[in-house]
């Protein structure tokens, strides 16, 4: 398998040390070398593309569909090896969507959404007078909703071709034996060393004795035991028996809610994608209870009458104009979306030409728009997350988005077994008008209920061009997922850019509320300058997102590529 293939900028690992002699990874071979593995940004790819957060996890997916899985088989691989190898997003944990198009064209929406506790209620992270007590939404047992991926696993298995026990096996593997970490993983577990300490009662595999050091190996011994409960007995492996128990005995231990009922009765669901047209492309992207689908499908068709090309890539000009769009797509995830089936989502109205027409009837070019003059849209009708990008040699396209929420979720690892557990209750709105940890505000649509899922940004995205596969994209980043993902699809239609210019070029991101925005460090300065004279005000910052994306070529390879904010990595043949 030519896994380093052309284009990459390879990255070595500095100084690891082998800790023993190179193992087998059951299922993956001993290409997947947890000692000696490199990053690698960039590949074209014949038959089989996987970019992920974590090279590790993209070389088990590149190796599952080398023994004859196809891409569903490499998503369910390459997100069990994510949970291992990248644990501040990577999860049993969590939850996330998978968005899909088989080689007939059918298309899979599958929502594993996390969702409130049987016990949640409206006001549960308020103090006495009505105001938020945010440490509690986002920290520790109570900000953890019922965690969705494995039943978002298992119902992808009837799509794969090879038994889940050898989908499992790498990340067991890799579990079992340990891998070495990379600078960034031990950079972060050092800063994060007291914040672990005390969400936790019991040690966890994550604080080693003094700091941990390049080249160090993690081994999980009570997550391996976890994978392997789940190997053996399926979902129930995980949703009941031995998994169930620890998750509610660690509930216990802190102020937690879930109860062995929320996780018996938890069941992953089909939604319908969001599609639509932009510039002889079609779009597929996800529906409620992610805002990702309908904010890509509005701000893409507020641009669309524009002569973007003839504006220029990152001129102010098309520049500003996505700014405002931005803005007013954003003013209506406040108000209009959340859980479909607690809230009825207006998605027709939201992306109707007539409506769209109508919420930028306002822009002025030139001009910075008006947070406080732009509301939500009037209806009249009835930072821590990952995604993997996959394409195989069938034309299969599988884009998922996966989370805790935040870094580590909610920084508590359920006792013995080994996983951390989520923060998602926080994304939804605790308070109307009350901005979660990305700022974002909601009302009613996205208030807390018993069995709700709480909105999403995640935007797992495919393209098609002509009828047939073209782009896969994601990315994760909270609130900025849906900008990065827009800006990402204009880069390569209207720019015509190569999916790693598409992704690593410097983005913006306006939500609405604040009204401001955040722009990355190394945008261009002359448009920054002539923003400000229209009166946008600017606030830089680091990374916006790490964007996975694939995009066939013309000449039937897929170019293959991976964000360059992070440890993101390419694998294929
Ligand atoms: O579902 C959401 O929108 C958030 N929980 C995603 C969080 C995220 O992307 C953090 N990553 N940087």
């Amino acid at each position: 398998m030519k896994m380093f293939k052309s284009l990459c900028i390879c990255l070595l690992l500095g100084s690891i040390q082998p800790v023993i002699a190179q193992v087998s990874i059951v299922g993956a071979g001993k290409k997947v070398d947890p000692y000696h593995y490199a990053v690698v940004k960039n590949g074209q790819f014949r038959r089989a593309s996987v970019s992920s957060a974590h090279p590790l996890a993209s070389l088990v997916g590149a190796a599952i569909m080398e023994q004859g899985g196809n891409a569903f088989d490499a998503g369910i691989a390459t997100q069990l090896a994510l949970a291992v190898v990248y644990p501040g997003a990577g999860n049993i944990g969590g939850g996330g969507f998978l968005l899909a198009r088989q080689r007939n064209g059918e298309l899979i929406g599958l929502d594993y959404r996390e969702a409130a506790p049987g016990k949640a209620s409206r006001d549960m992270y308020l103090d006495k007078n009505g105001n938020p007590l945010p440490a509690l939404s986002q920290i520790g047992h109570l900000a953890s909703g019922i965690p969705g991926t494995i039943a978002g696993l298992f119902a992808t298995l009837p799509y794969a071709k090879l038994p889940f026990k050898t989908l499992i096996q790498p990340a067991i593997d890799l579990a079992e034996k340990g891998f070495v970490l990379t600078e960034k993983q031990v950079s972060s577990f050092n800063s994060e060393r007291e914040i672990f300490i005390k969400n936790n009662t019991a040690p966890i595999a994550f604080v080693k004795e003094g700091k941990w050091h390049v080249g160090d190996t993690l081994i999980q011994k009570d997550l391996a035991a976890t994978l392997k409960r789940i190997q053996k007995d399926g979902a129930k492996g995980f949703y009941d028996g031995e998994t169930a128990k620890l998750i509610v005995a660690e509930m216990q231990k802190g102020n937690g809610i879930i109860s062995l009922d929320d996780l018996l009765n938890y069941t992953a669901k089909l939604r319908s994608p969001i599609e639509f047209d932009y510039r002889d492309h079609h779009i597929i992207s996800f529906a409620p209870p992610s805002s990702g689908g309908i904010l890509i499908n509005q701000m893409l068709k507020m641009i669309e009458k524009y002569p973007m090309g003839s504006y220029g890539f990152q001129s102010a000009k098309s520049v500003q104009l996505m700014i405002e769009a931005e803005r007013r797509a954003y003013a209506d995830r406040a108000e209009h979306m959340g859980d479909p089936d607690f809230w009825k989502v207006p998605v027709k109205t939201l992306t109707s030409d007539a409506y769209l027409a109508v919420r930028m009837s306002d822009y002025k070019a030139d001009k910075a728009g008006s947070s406080a003059a732009v509301k939500a849209g009037t209806i009249h009708e009835s930072e821590e997350t990952t995604h993997i990008s996959i394409m195989d040699a069938a034309g299969n396209m599988v884009s998922i988005t996966t989370t805790l929420n935040g870094g580590y979720g909610c920084k508590t690892v359920v006792s013995g077994a080994g996983f951390f557990l989520n923060n998602e209750m926080d994304d939804f709105s605790v308070k109307p008008g009350v901005p979660n940890m990305y700022g974002a505000v909601g009302g009613e649509a996205n208030a807390i209920a018993p069995g709700k899922r709480m909105l999403s940004s995640m935007t797992p995205t495919l393209i098609l061009k002509n009828k047939k596969p073209f782009v896969v994209i994601g990315t994760p980043g909270g609130t900025t997922i849906p900008t990065s993902v827009f800006q990402g699809i204009v880069n390569i239609i209207d720019y015509n850019m190569s999916a790693s210019d598409a992704i690593n070029k410097p983005k913006f991101h306006h939500q609405w509320l604040p009204d401001n925005v955040m722009i990355e460090k190394d945008f261009d300065a002359n448009t920054k300058k002539l923003l400000m004279a229209m009166g946008y005000k600017l606030i830089e910052r680091d990374g916006i997102g790490r964007t996975e994306a694939i995009k066939l070529l013309s000449d039937g390879k897929r170019e293959t590529a991976a964000d360059i904010r992070g440890d993101d990595s390419v694998a294929g043949f």
